[in-house]
């Protein structure tokens, strides 16, 4: 191991680094870097640097080949856990597989079916409030309905009739994680409008969550959600979850398990509006095997192009941008030497657009390539949307049968396009949202007579609820 090399590092500037250029455009940033220095590469941002692997190999042995020698990294364990405390996606060690080992169950594919009524009758709920014709903040739509979808199936109502406040603590969380907040756990000291909106947002978070706690400590029991299950776990000595630990694994799970499938959705609408032979193939799949009824779990196995979308949405724009560890131990990754400490992100944007395992049309969007199943084709760890190995995703099962549900529920009925001008520009936070939203026009599907394809009648802007 001595006599290994470090990764190269990344020519940036005096004191910065490569700062600026990740703040300006990560991705672009990056994929030059992979390009100039290959699979292994440090990056310096000020004091900091981090080893990026973009090689499915080297991914896969952080994620599983050798996943003991990696914890959550730095900026998981002061920025996140600010907010996130000890929950499922902070906590390590024996907490850590205490509390994954208990919400386990509630997330395998068996448990995860009845939900679908409530995705479901929540996808009609918001599509029926939308107008041909409209034009709407898609993005703003699916973060609501994600929000009450999983504060309804984990919680049962008890969130959802404060998800206003929740959401609005969620996207000051977003803004802040966005800029200098997301990197530096120590920047939350500053005094600036933005840290302020930050504590304040926590603040609300913690009360509407603990009131929660509290009602639910106090009134009925015997609800089929997740906090309930909770509430009954009980230690070998027959201690309960503190409020604090409660608290801790209702943010991670509300944080965690919304904004995420809400960004694949939008991006699934931006790509469809992109590319109308794809949509129109969907809508042929969704015509046929729904026949006008709403879709059920029943539909899912032969919903296999509407999965294809999906997939290919998170292929090209993954909710969760980067994943990252720290290594306990000095270990060799890709032939170089990966000290104790080291920082490590896993960046999807780079190992899932790369030709060698997608072709050279890699970023270009193409549901198809999923026929013949692709995923056995590439390397394992060549498309990791929800990471992999045992801190992979929980609720990979839930977003999955979301997803597929909402966006067969939406494109059943309408088509989006986007409106003339409309440019995206990514904000790379803790998710990979929109910046701005998604304004996008609302078509009827079936209709018969009526505006042109992507044409326009005196549209209403409206922003979504
Ligand atoms: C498209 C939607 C989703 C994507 C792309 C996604 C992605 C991810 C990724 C990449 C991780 C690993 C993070 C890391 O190791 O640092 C993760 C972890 C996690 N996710 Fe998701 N997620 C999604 C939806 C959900 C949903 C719906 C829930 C719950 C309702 C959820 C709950 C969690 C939890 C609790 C963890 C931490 C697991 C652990 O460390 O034991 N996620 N997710």
């Amino acid at each position: 191991m001595g006599e290994l090399r470090k990764p190269p590092l990344v020519k940036g500037y005096p004191l910065v680094g490569s700062f600026l250029e990740l703040m300006r455009d990560p991705f672009h940033f990056l994929t030059q870097a992979a390009r100039k220095y290959g699979d292994v590469f440090r990056v310096r941002v000020g004091p900091l640097q981090f080893y990026v692997l973009a090689h499915p190999t080297d991914v896969e042995y952080v994620f599983r080949t050798n996943h003991r020698n990696f914890i959550k990294d730095k900026g998981t364990r002061t920025v996140l856990s600010a907010v996130l405390g000890q929950g499922l996606v902070t906590s390590e060690g024996e907490l850590w597989r205490r509390q994954r080992r208990l919400a386990q169950p509630a997330f395998q594919q068996e448990s995860i079916q009845h939900y679908s009524t409530i995705m479901v009758d929540n996808a009609r709920q918001t599509v029926e409030k939308w107008r041909p014709g409209e034009i709407r903040d898609v993005h703003a739509d699916m973060m609501h309905l994600t929000l009450e979808i999983v504060a309804r199936a984990l919680f049962t109502a008890s969130v959802e009739d404060q998800a206003e406040r929740v959401g609005r603590a969620l996207e000051a969380l977003m803004k802040y994680w966005a800029g200098p907040g997301g990197m530096f756990g120590w920047w939350k000291y500053v005094p600036t409008p933005g840290t302020f909106r930050f504590r304040r947002a926590v603040h609300e978070l913690d009360a509407v969550i603990l009131e929660t706690v509290g009602r639910r400590r106090a009134g009925a029991r015997g609800h089929d959600d997740l906090l309930e299950r909770f509430l009954r776990a009980q230690d070998a000595d027959g201690r309960g979850m503190s409020d604090k630990q409660l608290r801790d694994e209702m943010v991670t799970l509300l944080l965690a398990g919304h904004e995420t499938t809400a960004v694949a959705l939008s991006f699934c609408f931006y790509l469809l509006a992109l590319h109308p032979e794809v949509d129109a193939r969907l809508a042929a799949e969704l015509d046929e095997v729904l026949a006008g009824k709403p879709p059920a779990p029943e539909h899912i196995p032969r919903l296999r192009y509407t999965e294809s979308v999906v997939k290919e949405a998170m292929r090209l724009y993954p909710p969760v941008p980067n994943v990252a560890r720290e290594a306990l131990e000095d270990c060799e990754i890709g032939g170089y030497r990966v000290p104790k400490g080291a920082q490590i992100a896993l960046v999807q944007w780079l190992t899932q657009r790369d030709p060698r395992w997608f072709g050279d049309d890699a970023d270009t969007f193409r549901p198809e390539r999923w026929d013949n199943d692709l995923a056995k084709r590439i390397p394992r760890c060549a498309y990791f949307p929800f990471a992999d190995g045992p801190r992979g995703c929980i609720g990979n099962h839930f977003a999955m049968m979301e997803a597929i549900l909402i966006l067969a529920t939406v494109a059943a009925r309408y088509r989006l396009t986007l409106v003339p001008g409309y440019k995206l520009r990514i904000l790379p936070s803790v998710t990979l949202r929109p910046s701005g939203g998604m304004q996008m026009e609302i078509h009827e599907r079936h209709q018969t007579s009526g505006p042109s394809p992507g044409g326009r009648t005196s549209p209403q802007v409206v922003r979504g609820s």
